[in-house]
């Protein structure tokens, strides 16, 4: 097909892994210097493509691309451009590529469809830097509270200031949203971050419903003490508490089904090898194909955690950072989909997504579709996250197939 450049979607994934505040790896959280960087160049590229660039009220690199006329409806395309701490080059980031390398062949091709099509680089998916994820498309959702801008970073700066500092004002972020009548569905292009597609010999699935998701923050208050002189017994250590949580979570989310738990975040304080940990931070990830499954483990989890503490005659607090239902694809686009992945000759693969994505927080202003690109050995949130240069072309292919035929929903 004219107009898609396996060699210029890699390079750009290259170019955007470049843009990092880690010195020989990839970090770029929302409204940092390096998404700046990296917002600059995807604006570029946009305008490249024939597009007419901004960046929105919160920091999203918005894309437009008219139809036959201006003003018409859009189909909105994309992903995001933060990354969490040592990332991958293609989490995120090959979507928002892949989607300007569909338009660019587009426009080259000088076509106008029946509809806009808009790209979006969403500039918070991930929620590394704000423990508040998916502020990007949320906001464009119109469902971002207005208390996450009074959310801190690790160094005590609330959203509302780091807004300021990039340049924004945080009393317009709700210029962000966007009306519905204006997007006929969001469709994403995303590495499948899991081991399926290369298991099948595929390049690329068509995507059901992604997991819905809980986080936790935990906070468990003992008493710090001497480690020479305090006896064992009357010792309040909040990290042997801590430890009892992290076990608790990694049993109660091997109950599954289609059940998973992390602690992926685990601090103690004050951190020194002679002081026993008066007090420990950790946070906790559960998902599931299912929103009763995992909102029976969540509760389980409160519970064992309350038990454990007031066993140990420590204190508890536990906080909900995020909460999302399974987010369901569209039939109609899914359909849509399938029809643009056996046109290229390949079989059609349906699947779940264990990972989060911008769409569970689209879902609610539009119907969403995503296609999964495979990736090596399912490794994603890693610095070894890896594509091949031939299966982000057949992602594009098959995504320029889809717009190209794209049918909106009769309403
Ligand atoms: C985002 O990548 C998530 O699934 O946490
Ligand atoms: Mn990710
Ligand atoms: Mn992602």
């Amino acid at each position: 097909m004219a107009g898609i450049s396996a060699a210029r979607i890699m390079s750009r994934c290259e170019a955007l892994a470049a843009c990092s505040e880690q010195p020989g790896g990839l970090t770029r959280v929302y409204l940092s210097p390096a998404q700046r960087a990296a917002s600059e160049i995807v604006l570029g590229w946009m305008r490249e493509a024939g597009m007419k660039a901004r960046l929105d009220a919160v920091g999203n690199c918005i894309g437009r691309y008219e139809g036959v006329r201006p003003g018409l409806p859009a189909l909105l395309l994309g992903s995001h451009l933060d990354t969490v701490r040592d990332a991958g080059k293609y989490d995120g980031m090959l979507g928002v590529v892949a989607a300007i390398e569909c338009v660019q062949a587009l426009n080259e091709a000088g076509r106008r469809l029946a509809f806009a099509v808009e790209v979006v680089g969403f500039a918070d998916e991930e929620g590394v830097r704000f423990n508040a994820t998916l502020i990007g498309s949320r906001a464009v959702a119109g469902t971002l509270r207005p208390e996450v801008l009074d959310a801190a970073d690790g160094a005590g700066v609330t959203l509302r200031q780091a807004l300021k500092d990039f340049g924004l004002d945080p009393a317009r972020a709700g210029e962000a949203a966007r009306r519905r009548e204006e997007i006929l569905a969001y469709v994403e292009l995303h590495i499948e971050q899991g081991p399926v597609l290369e298991a099948e010999g595929l390049p690329a699935g068509v995507v059901t419903a992604i997991n819905g998701a809980t986080r936790l923050a935990v906070t468990v208050e003992g008493v710090a003490g001497h480690a020479g002189t305090v006896p064992m017994n009357l010792r309040r250590d909040a990290l042997a508490a801590a430890a009892e949580c992290a076990l608790a979570v990694e049993r109660r989310c091997a109950n599954g089904p289609d059940l998973v738990g992390t602690v992926g975040q685990f601090e103690a304080l004050p951190g020194a090898v002679n002081v026993i940990p008066g007090k420990v931070r950790f946070t906790i990830d559960v998902r599931a194909a299912a929103d009763a499954v995992r909102a029976g483990a969540v509760g389980d989890l409160r519970k064992q955690m309350q038990e454990i503490s007031a066993r140990r005659g420590l204190a508890l607090q536990v906080k909900t950072t995020h909460e999302n239902g399974v987010a369901a694809c569209a039939p109609w686009v899914m359909e849509q989909l399938d029809a643009a992945v056996a046109a290229e000759g390949i079989p059609v693969r349906r699947l779940p997504s264990g990972a989060g994505h911008d769409g569970m927080a689209m879902v609610d202003l539009c119907d969403i579709g995503m296609l999964f690109v495979r990736c090596a050995k399912g490794v994603s949130h890693n610095p070894a996250e890896a594509i091949t240069a031939a299966d982000a072309e057949t992602g594009a292919r098959v995504f320029l197939r889809f717009i190209e035929n794209f049918e909106a929903a009769r309403q």
